[in-house]
């Protein structure tokens, strides 16, 4: 895999080689086809049993990228056989703060995901796909829209596609930007047309999920892996990575980086290396904490950590979504559990109270902290108010929220009791201001 210019050779490009190779014109069903696009999802429907489908990718070890790493093989492997009709979602929603490599990804090389879906589809014997899209991915709607259209006209979306008796339909859907509707459950409800909050589970969706179907939702970059895994086979994409999580990660990788973006690399490399792939800290920066898989991750300090499901977990974080944010000594740590606890706060959809309340609270707490105003006891009442929303909310999140505040009580804890003994931010005076409700123009109510 050669390098583009200017891109670093660490790289390992499976899911964004024909992006990175053609940045002129990827997303072209002429690129696509030239570049042996297609030819995978031809070579399932028209060679490969679906339950052999299903097993060359249980052999791959491909793990979802969405956030749960739950292995894709076996996900499928729940879908009933004898139930009609069935779907694939596709979660293409993104909303985890630091995510960007689902969109980058669809606008980019859409024919690879129309690709994965089929794939999918033919595993599972579903007939229907919906693309659940970020309603401000206008660019990647817009391209996946017209792949979509070029598809049919070629035979691959359609009746009796490739020549075969299987008929696919795509069908894209913008959602209204909610954080909680890239939840699987809760998305299932927005695309059914209800307000998106999570169900109960079980019945989990490969049982009854859309239209109390068997339905299998999927992320965007895990369907793109899948043309590459049945075109070379699972020992090749075994070759990167772990016994437990093999293959590559695309990796978003932002903050106080000297060039920010998508990288994707081999499971279990080292944040040192992610790092040194956006170019290193920028001038002047100094490593201080980084968030390494999206906003709802545990923050951490060790850069030597590998980037691999379970390495992250036995260091006390996650690998969600492969968002990476690297910050540097200007950092706040207070303004950060502030505007990241705000997100959730908004974010929140209010079915129950350990979330919907407890994320307020936490706002209110951390914004009189930042503001000057925060008193000796406000750190225990912070992890106080992370151990009432734990364990105890109806969705993953409420638990991220808190896991995410903790993390930054407990590693910068000075920083926070620096903010109350010294009664202001000691950051910076002026740039509080920017931040929290005050900024907004709400009133703090009460007192705790
Ligand atoms: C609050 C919340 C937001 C989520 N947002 C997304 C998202 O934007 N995209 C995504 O693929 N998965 C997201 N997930 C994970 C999905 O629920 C689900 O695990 C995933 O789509 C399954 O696909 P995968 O197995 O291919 O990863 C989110 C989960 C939670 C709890
Ligand atoms: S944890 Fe939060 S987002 Fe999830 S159901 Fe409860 S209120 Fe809604």
């Amino acid at each position: 895999m050669s390098p583009v210019s200017g891109r670093p050779r660490g790289e390992v490009r499976i899911v964004t080689r024909r992006m990175r190779e053609y940045p002129e014109d990827s997303w072209t069903l002429s690129r696509a086809l030239d570049d042996g696009g297609y030819e995978a999802s031809r070579k399932v429907v028209t060679q490969m049993t679906a339950d052999d489908t299903i097993e060359l990718v249980k052999s791959s070890g491909l793990r979802g990228r969405g956030g749960a790493g739950f292995p894709t093989g076996m996900k499928w492997s729940f879908v009933p056989k004898d139930v009609f009709p069935k779907y694939v979602v596709i979660n293409h929603d993104e909303g985890e703060p630091g995510t960007f490599k689902d969109r980058e990804l669809a606008e980019l090389d859409p024919h690879a995901l129309i690709e994965g879906i089929t794939i999918a589809c033919w595993a599972n014997q579903a007939n229907k796909a919906f693309i659940y899209c970020r309603g401000e991915f206008a660019l990647g709607s817009r391209r996946m829209d017209r792949a979509i259209r070029e598809a049919y006209e070629k035979g691959f979306l359609g009746d009796g596609i490739y020549g075969s008796k299987f008929d696919l339909d795509i069908i894209l859907h913008r959602g209204a930007g909610a954080y909680i509707c890239g939840e699987e459950s809760a998305l299932l409800d927005s695309l059914e047309g209800f307000r998106g909050q999570p169900r109960l589970r079980p019945p989990y969706p490969a049982v009854k999920g859309l239209y109390a179907q068997p339905t299998v939702v999927n992320n965007t970059e895990t369907l793109m892996a899948l043309p590459a895994i049945i075109d070379k086979g699972a020992d090749w994409y075994r070759k990167w990575g772990t016994e437990k999580s093999p293959g590559t990660k695309v990796f978003s990788v932002s903050g106080h980086v000297k060039e920010p973006g998508n990288y994707e690399a081999p499971l279990a490399m080292p944040l040192s290396e992610v790092l040194e792939l956006a170019g290193g800290m920028r001038d002047g920066s100094e490593f201080k904490a980084v968030i390494p898989g999206g906003a709802s991750a545990p923050l951490l300090t060790d850069l030597s950590v590998p980037m691999d499901f379970e390495s992250l977990k036995d260091a006390g974080t996650m690998l969600g979504s492969g968002a990476i944010v690297f910050m540097d000594q200007t950092t706040c740590m207070v303004r950060n559990a502030l505007v990241t606890t705000e997100f959730f706060e908004h974010e929140s959809c209010g079915k129950c109270t350990p979330c919907r309340e407890g994320t307020w609270w936490g706002v209110k707490v951390l914004e009189r902290i930042e503001h000057g105003e925060g008193r000796p006891e406000d750190m225990d009442l912070l992890l106080d108010i992370c151990d009432g929303i734990d364990g105890r909310a109806f969705c993953p999140l409420g638990d991220a929220a808190s896991w995410a505040l903790r993390s930054n009580v407990k590693l910068f804890r000075d920083e926070f009791e620096a903010h109350v003994s010294e009664g202001r931010c000691i950051f910076d005076g002026e740039h509080k201001q920017l931040v929290g409700a005050r900024a907004r123009g709400d009133e703090m109510e009460g007192g705790s």
